[in-house]
């Protein structure tokens, strides 16, 4: 695929630098910037909150891709939005009511995504897919960088791909990414792909391009 957005988790990255990180990926040809915001309750590990995300907004007007791994997620929706997210996706899992969860985010003007674990079957996005921007497949339990890629979700993948038919729905792929990986999820019919290690792996910012240059010519 010649136009797949590539999106480094800045997970991944140097935290004691984070705008600068952000300012690196993007020299080094980054489509979105993925932002993974974890609560230690929904999954087993705590990242940053709308502070953070707002101190490193003004490094770049790339869109900013935030992932939410809270539980609940609706009370937060709003700070996260004011932050500087463009996209803001939540848990399936995490959310008793899916339809207004992304009703409030489409009325935060911002676009609305879902994201569904390794396990969870697709069927839960049945009936929502009128609302949604964007679909994040997680092809890892989401929680930590690093992690090997699941290959069920390939098949998922082309699933999901057939549901939305001809709406403008993007196909997310997060969790274990690599040049080996990424082409088997954009064949089913992926067109973003998440990377944390594959791209930030050795902390040098001089190999940041080729990095996701590798990936993006694997597909
Ligand atoms: C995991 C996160 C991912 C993670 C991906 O919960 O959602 O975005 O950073 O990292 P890698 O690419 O290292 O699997
Ligand atoms: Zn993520």
């Amino acid at each position: 695929m010649s136009n797949v957005i590539i999106a480094p988790s800045i997970l991944s990255s140097d935290f004691s630098r984070l705008g600068d990180e952000i300012e690196a990926v993007e020299r080094a040809g980054a489509d979105w910037i993925h932002i993974d915001v974890m609560d230690g309750h929904f999954v087993p590990n705590i990242t940053f909150g709308p502070p953070v995300i707002k101190a490193v907004r003004n490094r770049t007007d790339k869109i900013f891709d935030c992932h939410l791994m809270i539980e609940p997620c609706d009370p937060y929706l709003g700070a996260f939005a004011e932050a500087g997210c463009d996209i803001i996706t939540v848990h399936a899992e995490a959310t008793t009511h899916l339809d207004r969860s992304l009703q409030a985010i489409k009325q935060l003007g911002k676009k609305a995504g879902v994201s569904l674990n390794p396990s969870t079957p697709e069927n839960v996005i049945e009936y929502v897919l009128d609302r949604l921007d964007l679909i994040l497949l997680m092809t890892v339990n989401p929680g930590f960088g690093g992690q090997d890629f699941i290959h069920s979700v390939v098949d998922k993948t082309a699933r999901v791909k057939q549901m939305i038919g001809n709406r403008p729905i993007d196909i997310e792929i997060d969790g274990g990414v690599t040049a080996e990986t990424a082409p088997l999820v954009t064949a089913a019919g992926a067109n973003v792909l998440v990377a944390g290690s594959a791209i930030f792996k050795d902390g040098s910012q001089e190999n940041y391009a080729a990095n996701i240059q590798a990936i993006r010519d694997a597909c």
